[in-house]
Formats: C-alpha cells, structure tokens, sequence
C-alpha cells in the first residue's frame, strides 16, 4: 500500500551499516552532516571506559575509529588513556560518560564487579557492548544481561575479551569433537593451575590519593577500607590485585577460567546445568573466592551428542590423565575431552588425539576436506567493530548470549561451593530447586543507590 508519510531520516546507525555493506569508502557524506563528523568515514563513536591497564591492548584497535569519551576513576590512569585518544572528553563516572550524546558503543576495560552493570547499562543505551572478561560475577547478574541482550540482539553487537578464541585451536577441536574424531562425546575436563591465595580484603591503610576517586572505584560493590595494595599491579595486570575478592570479582573462575572453559564451550553447544556439584579442601571465606576448587557439571543432551559432564579443576585440583605418558600438569590451562573412541587433550593453540580400543585405527573418523573447515575468525576486536557496523550484529563469537551462559554456569560452580551441597538447577527460571537457601548465592549485596538498571 502506498502512504505519502514522508520517509523518516535514516538513523547513524543505518549510515553505518550500509557502509560496511557498500564497500568501505563509498558512504559518501558531508563531513559534519546529519549523523556528525564520523559518519562520513563510516568510523563508531566510542566510549572507553577503564582508560589504561587491559585497556591498552585495544588502542590500537580503536585508533581506527572515533574514540569520543574515555572514563576512569584514577586521573592518572585517565591521563596515559587521553595520550592514546586526545580529542576524547573525558569522565570520571561511567554511569555519566554512557549519557555523552551521539554514543554508537562503550568498550570497557574496568575491574570486574562494574561488568554486569556497564554491559546492562549499555544495552539499555542501544549501545553495542565489548566487555572484558568476565560479563558478569553472579549468576542473577548474567541472568540479567542476558535477557535484555536477547531482545536487542538484532541491533546490537555484542562481544566478551576472550580473545583466544580467535586462535584456530578453537574451530579445529570444535570441528574433530563434532566430526566424531573420538567417537561419541562423553566427558570433559577443563583446568587452570593459577593460585592465589590471600586471607581476606586488605586492612585499611591511609586514605586514597587526590588522583583516585575510590568511592567510584567501588561502585555497585560494599564499602571496603582503601588500600593500595588494589592498586600495586602492573598495567593489564593489576586485575590479580583485586579479582580473587568476592566484592570484586570470582576468582580463577572469572579470571583464566572465562578464557580456558570458552575452550570447551565453543565445542559442546551447551546452555545452562542442571546440575552443579563443588568440592574443595577449603572452608568457605566470606572474603575471598576459594583457590582450589572442583565444580562438576550436568548438561542435557542436544541434537548431536548425549548428556555431558564437565568438570572445572582450579588451583591445583587436577582430573587424571588417561595415560600415565601424558602429563597433563605439563598443561596450566587446559582441556580434556573423552570420548568413547578416545581422547583429545588441548591448550589454547595445540591439540593431541589420542584414539584407543579396537577402533583405534581411526578408520570410523574422516577429518574435514581444507575447503570445509571453518574460515578463520580474524582479528577477535575487528570482530565485534564489524559486526557493529554490519547486518549480523550477533554474529560475534562471544556474544552475550554465548559467554553470559558460560558465566552463569562458572557462577553456579561457586554457589554450589557455598552451598557445601549438590545443586539441581532449573536454567530456565535461575532457581536452585532441590535447596532453597542457596538462591540467595546466585546475586551478592550492592550499596545502595547502584542498580542493574540505569
Ligand atoms: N582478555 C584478557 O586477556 C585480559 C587480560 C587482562 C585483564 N583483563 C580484564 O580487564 C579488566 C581490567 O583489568 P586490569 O588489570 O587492567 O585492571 P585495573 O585495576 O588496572 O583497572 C583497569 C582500569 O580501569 C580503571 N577503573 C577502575 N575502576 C573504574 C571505574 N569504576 N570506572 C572507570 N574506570 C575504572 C582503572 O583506574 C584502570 O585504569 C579486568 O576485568 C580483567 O579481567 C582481560
């Protein structure tokens, strides 16, 4: 039917697609027409939240594009992110810089108990979200950002830095597990041997520098006395300062582990347990995470493989190896997948198959032609930037949907830990059913006046 309504304006967004769609460099547009000076060049206007430490592995990734405010809570820090991103204004609160106007996405580098809050603030913004691992460091606020990720999905672009995946380890065990290169998958093992232990949040010692604003640096999170010992770390590696508490992150399981289970996550095709069951030499410690911890977990079965266990080993717990030749302490984050025709175990960028039994010839597994093999992902950051500027903005690798799933399920470990007791888990209502009680270790206090929803 034709209408004489007159056509509304296309939006930035929309400008920006076509671009990407059109071949870069035939957006030809005004400079500072309609949508402002980066429509033009097809460039996103970002905000960088968290300017330095992990921040400075993405400078170089968002040269390429309008990088328009830059956030952080330490002027310092503040100060070597504005080197990289001089025209950028700058800010303090992250809850303000996601207000500056013409915003087209927030990258966010910030310490991990702002993930879940930033990544919902965002998406509730319209604005696609790169978020260092890990999303989120409680169940409910994975369950959170997950479902407003889900009604914008077709909008927005999405993407959690774990940046290994990137490595073609990834698509090369995905595709011999799928291809049945062991048979019918079974079991999986997943560890990393990262340690470190600390009694409890630090003692209050002195009072914070007029360069840092540490009533922000705590955010949604209850007040702690200041210490600088949250702040002695190198550059992208001060995260192991703070991240083992559990006001400020999950320990191993957020940590290394959102990298080494996303080894495994990209192969089982798994959504949310049913189970959960945790185990570890250690007493609970209101304070901090525990170090050594086993979480063993029940997946339903899907359209190509059964049932699955997968069991997560952390801090010096550790499955035993299939044969006593293969050393797999040799491995500090690593996977073992097994089979009912044999084994494979990985690291982030090898992998050993090791067929067993009167199979073992290998003659019931035909490995993939070159041309069917999965094509490279490229640059992991350049994904998500395409897929902002693209039609298939949930086409990233970690996308919400994907990594707050894997989150969620690393979160559940650490509640069955609390609960000192095997879980059933109903995913589809994020509700332990068989012990009431352990619902409330899947959210954590906040202060008041920070909610998920902004
Ligand atoms: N993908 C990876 O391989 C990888 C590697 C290292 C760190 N990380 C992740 O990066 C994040 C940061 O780690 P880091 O070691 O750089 O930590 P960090 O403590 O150095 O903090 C990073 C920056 O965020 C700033 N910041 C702190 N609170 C803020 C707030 N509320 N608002 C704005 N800025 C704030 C800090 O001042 C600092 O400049 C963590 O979530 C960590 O897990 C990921």
């Amino acid at each position: 039917m034709k209408t004489n309504a007159p056509l509304s304006p296309p939006s930035r967004r929309d400008f920006l697609r076509k671009g990407t769609i059109t071949g870069a460099g035939l957006l030809i547009m005004p400079s500072g027409s309609l949508f402002g000076a980066s429509a033009a060049s097809n460039r996103l206007n970002i905000a960088l939240i968290g300017a330095h430490g992990r921040a400075r592995a993405h400078y170089a990734t968002l040269q390429k594009e309008n990088v328009v405010a830059v956030c952080d809570v330490h002027q310092d820090k503040l100060a070597l992110g504005m080197k990289a991103f001089p025209k950028a204004k700058v800010y303090e609160d992250w809850r303000k810089c996601m207000d500056h106007p013409g915003l087209d996405a927030v990258l966010c580098c910030t310490p991990d108990h702002h993930h879940g809050f930033i990544s919902n603030w965002a998406l509730q913004r319209d604005l696609h979200v790169y978020m260092e691992k890990p999303l989120a460091i409680t169940v409910n606020e994975a369950r959170t950002v997950r479902e407003t990720y889900l009604t914008k999905k077709h909008k927005l672009a999405t993407q959690v830095g774990m940046q290994r995946h990137a490595n073609d380890n990834f698509p090369r065990l995905r595709e011999m597990i799928q291809d049945g290169a062991i048979g019918a998958l079974k079991d999986v093992h997943v560890w990393g041997n990262r340690k470190i232990p600390k009694p409890g949040y630090l003692p209050a010692a002195g009072t914070p520098p007029d360069t840092l604003n540490y009533d922000l640096w705590l955010g949604p999170s209850p007040e702690h006395p200041y210490n600088p010992g949250y702040f002695s770390g190198s550059a992208g590696a001060n995260c192991l300062n703070w991240n083992m508490y559990w006001d400020f992150g999950i320990g191993q399981m957020g940590d290394m582990g959102s990298h080494t289970m996303d080894l495994v996550w990209n192969v089982i095709d798994a959504e949310l347990p049913t189970s959960i069951e945790s185990t570890s030499p250690e007493q609970f410690n209101p304070d901090v995470t525990p170090v050594e911890l086993t979480s063993i977990y029940q997946f339903p079965k899907n359209s190509w493989r059964g049932d699955l266990r997968v069991t997560w080993y952390q801090g010096g717990a550790m499955p035993k190896s299939p044969f006593p030749w293969v050393d797999l302490n040799k491995i500090g984050h690593g996977a073992l997948f097994k089979g009912d025709q044999g084994f494979v175990v990985a690291d982030f960028s090898k992998r050993l198959l090791i067929p067993y039994g009167k199979d073992a010839n290998l003659t019931y597994y035909q490995p993939r032609a070159e041309s069917d093999l999965t094509p490279p992902l490229g640059h992991f950051q350049e994904q998500w930037l395409q897929a902002c500027k693209n039609d298939k903005p949930s086409e990233t690798a970690c996308n919400f949907e994907y990594s707050a799933n894997m989150i969620e399920t690393m979160c559940l470990g650490l509640a069955g830990f609390r609960a000192g007791d095997g879980l059933e888990y109903d995913g589809s209502q994020g509700q332990i059913t068989n012990i009431a009680s352990a619902n409330e270790f899947l959210t954590k206090p906040y202060r008041d006046g920070w909610a998920m929803t902004g």
